[in-house]
């Protein structure tokens, strides 16, 4: 299964709002027959520093300081107007469709050279890791060459770029967001201001020198790190800007709209997302899947998996219960944390002191649950993972969004209550089941109520065109279309024969 969009379904679920993606593991997905596969798709390549070829490269990339250019925060709303004015006269709404899309092909190259820089920063700045900044790269590089390709679909469209388009994103993928979201309004013949999030300024710059390197004309892809009062809300309310891509909270969101109700919005927000796990899964590949899903970048991802619902005897004092139970706290309490930079560390830092809901998550148990691992604090920022058992459904940690190294397990008697609690989140990110069991899989796909849908495989890491990125319900604000995937960059503008492109 690769890449499905279930047309069809959004039409007559009300409760799904965008198309779905559904993905088996690497071997089985892939682009669909007759889908082009443009050079440079390579996310989760090159990603284990273990490997002698990449270990030495990985090694200089860690130990190099890059210099720190303490990118300065704009604070004058005044900037921001010059900025979009700009950006508004720079002409980049006026080259040809064909001729970005070389641009932005270049840019991919351009990007790729920069792999050693972009690492750097990214462990350094962000906390990352080798095996997270570097499959990370990737994408960002994929992103420019699967969206240049949807440039070159524009040629001759009856379609007129938006005049400029704001793109803010996260702290937790520095590079391969914003640069994604950039990408794509620039491959649609938009102009775009990018706001990084305060934290990884150094990423955004070191991102965008990539792609002005690449042929992106500096007017066209301007950097405006504005702060978070009045600069920011100059950017996201200027009756200049078209549009306004948010990779983020739900509060942010509400935020935005709250500043500008009539705002164009492309928001993907936050999730609460599950992995199913039956009697009938692989547990040694079942462990291994949660807990990449649950602690890769400490669980700062919006796609984490923040809870394990176990599934009849792989949940009891069963041989089955008990084995996967093992299993799973030797694998959590083996992973090694520490600095980004350190080529041994499995489970990066935080990128700042826990929020009050992390802190809750990582502190405090509710009624009825206990640890299977306890979490301990290292540092202000460094935290080992925790595990705690028994969830109850409808409780505090079963609907909140931690955003950290903290995963719940759930016990369900049977495969329908994990579905249902699965869906009783509020929200429909990522969700997957561990299952060898194709009736047991059939009927989950045919319930589960995700954006991104993924079987017997992590539930993090969506590789562009092969897995477009987004969710359903309290995931997504607007009918944005996913990243990654085909009407991605045909949103950026307006179609004078109403409909965008199949
Ligand atoms: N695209 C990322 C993932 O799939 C989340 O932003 O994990």
């Amino acid at each position: 299964l690769a890449s499905v969009r279930d047309r069809d379904a959004v039409a007559d679920t009300p409760r799904r709002t965008q198309d779905r993606t559904v993905s088996a593991p690497v071997g089985t997905d892939g682009p669909l027959p007759g889908d082009p596969v443009p050079a440079g798709f390579r996310a989760e390549l090159d990603t284990d520093p273990s490997l002698p070829a990449n270990r030495d490269w990985a090694r200089r990339a860690a130990a190099t300081a890059v210099a720190r250019t303490e990118v300065p925060l704009v604070t004058d709303p005044a900037a921001v107007d010059a900025a979009v004015e700009r950006a508004r006269t720079c002409g980049w709404r006026d080259v040809p469709a064909a001729e970005r899309a070389a641009t932005l092909r270049r840019a991919a190259r351009a990007l790729a050279a920069a792999r050693g820089t972009l690492l750097s920063v990214m462990l350094h700045e962000a906390g990352k890791t080798v095996a997270e900044a570097d499959p990370e790269i990737s994408e960002a590089v994929d992103f420019a060459a699967y969206y240049a390709e949807r440039a070159a679909e524009l040629d001759g469209a009856p379609f007129t770029p938006d005049r400029v388009v704001a793109v803010t994103p996260p702290w937790n993928f520095p590079v391969a967001i914003p640069l994604g979201g950039c990408l794509a309004a620039l491959a649609a013949g938009a102009p775009v201001l990018l706001k990084p999030a305060p934290q990884v300024r150094e990423c955004a710059e070191a991102g965008v020198a990539a792609l002005h390197r690449g042929g992106i004309p500096r007017d066209a892809l301007q950097l405006l790190p504005t702060d978070e009062a009045d600069a920011g809300r100059r950017l996201v309310t200027h009756p200049g800007i078209d549009r306004v891509v948010l990779t983020g909270s739900s509060e942010t969101a509400a935020l935005f709209r709250s500043w500008r109700p009539d705002l164009n919005l492309v928001a993907e927000t936050s999730g609460k997302n599950a992995l199913v796990v039956t009697p009938a899964a692989d547990p040694d590949l079942a462990v291994a899947d949660l807990v990449r899903s649950a602690f890769g970048h400490a669980g700062q991802k919006c796609s984490a998996a923040s809870l394990a619902i176990l599934v009849g005897p792989a949940a009891t004092g069963s041989a089955t219960g008990r084995r996967l139970r093992r299993q799973l706290v030797d694998a959590v309490t083996t992973l090694r944390v520490g600095p980004g930079t350190d080529l041994a560390t499995t489970m990066g830092p935080l990128i700042e002191a826990p929020s009050a809901k992390l802190h809750r998550a990582l502190t405090t148990l509710e009624p009825g649950e206990r640890w299977l691992v306890r979490p301990r604090r290292v540092s202000e920022t460094v935290w080992t993972p925790g595990v705690r058992a028994w969830v109850s459904p409808g409780s505090w940690f079963h609907r909140t969004e931690c955003f950290g190294p903290v995963l719940g397990l759930m016990a369900a008697r049977d495969l329908d209550e994990a579905i249902a609690w699965q869906n009783d989140t509020g929200f429909g990110l990522t969700g997957g089941i561990h299952s060898l069991d194709s009736d047991e899989i059939a009927h989950w796909l045919d319930r589960v109520e995700v954006g991104n849908a993924y079987v017997n495989r992590h539930i993090t890491g969506a590789i562009v065109q092969r897995q477009s990125f987004g969710g359903w319900k309290g995931s997504v604000l607007g009918p944005g279309a996913k990243p990654g995937g085909p009407n991605y960059v045909a949103q950026f503008g307006t179609w004078h024969d109403g409909d965008l492109p199949g």
